[in-house]
């Protein structure tokens, strides 16, 4: 075999780096809400709710129970959205629809609720919910963990409910809600706090502190508006945020 000499060595060393760079300037870019781009930040956080055993009626009774602020505050959550007749409000993570019948009747005829949320058998449950209220307004929509599935620009408000904590690919949600909502429309988080105070299953299980809900956010675009004070509300807190 011919050995190769100095000069040749350094010719085939640049053309296999112009051949590698290439290769680079030619791959299709990382979409950024791509699974590649942000790998989960809790894989399994929502395995309770996609496991197919997952007992909904029972689920249904824990959530909408008076010893749960979200639940027995419902109504002044609602109130402090402000919701005007004729809007259309995502509410991502509707679970078993405790704000459904509020957030509804709110809206108004010609208003839409979306109730969103990723497990089949809850999208059901909320179908269900919602047909036997006569809650006309209401759709239920099958989303996944970054994508809630909806068009660009089609709603006014968007509302979690102790979800935000569940979302296993935050910046790729938050990007994808900040498409979703139209211009001057509310990002509304309700969500644990984490102080020192909250019991030890909340610091455990929620993943995210006041301060890094709002850093996460307002990297996606958002302008923090303000912390809503709620009537009924101690261990959860209301942030709400503006479109531009
Ligand atoms: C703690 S439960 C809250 C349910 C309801 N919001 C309530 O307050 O009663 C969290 C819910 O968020 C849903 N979820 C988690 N990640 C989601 C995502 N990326 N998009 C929509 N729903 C999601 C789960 O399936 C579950 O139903």
């Amino acid at each position: 075999m011919r050995r190769l000499d100095s000069s040749r060595l350094a010719l085939l060393a640049v053309l296999l780096c112009a051949q590698a760079c290439n290769a680079q300037e030619t791959q299709p870019p990382v979409d950024a809400r791509s699974e590649r781009a942000e790998p989960r930040v809790r894989p399994d956080v929502n395995a309770a709710y996609l496991d197919p055993s997952l007992d909904v009626e029972r689920l249904a009774r824990g959530f909408a129970s008076e010893g749960r602020e979200a639940f027995a505050a419902r109504d002044a959550v609602t109130r402090a959205l402000t919701i005007e007749p004729g809007m259309a409000v995502a509410d991502i993570g509707a679970g078993t629809g405790i704000y459904l019948e509020p957030f509804a009747d709110a809206v108004g005829p010609d208003g839409t609720v979306y109730a969103i949320d990723i497990a089949q058998p809850l999208v059901d449950y909320l179908d269900a919910y919602a047909r036997e209220r006569g809650l006309d307004n209401v759709e239920p929509v099958l989303g996944e963990t970054a994508t809630t599935t909806l068009p660009d620009a089609s709603v006014d408000l968007v509302f979690t409910s102790d979800v935000y904590h569940h979302f296993e690919r935050p910046r790729a949600m938050n990007a994808h809600l900040f498409d979703v909502l139209r211009p001057g429309g509310t990002y509304a988080i309700l969500d644990f706090r984490t102080d020192e105070d909250a019991p030890r299953w909340i610091r455990d299980h929620v993943r995210t502190d006041m301060a890094t809900v709002i850093a996460e956010v307002t990297a996606a675009g958002f302008v923090f508006a303000r912390e809503v004070p709620v009537r009924g509300l101690q261990e959860n807190y209301l942030l709400l945020f503006e479109r531009p």
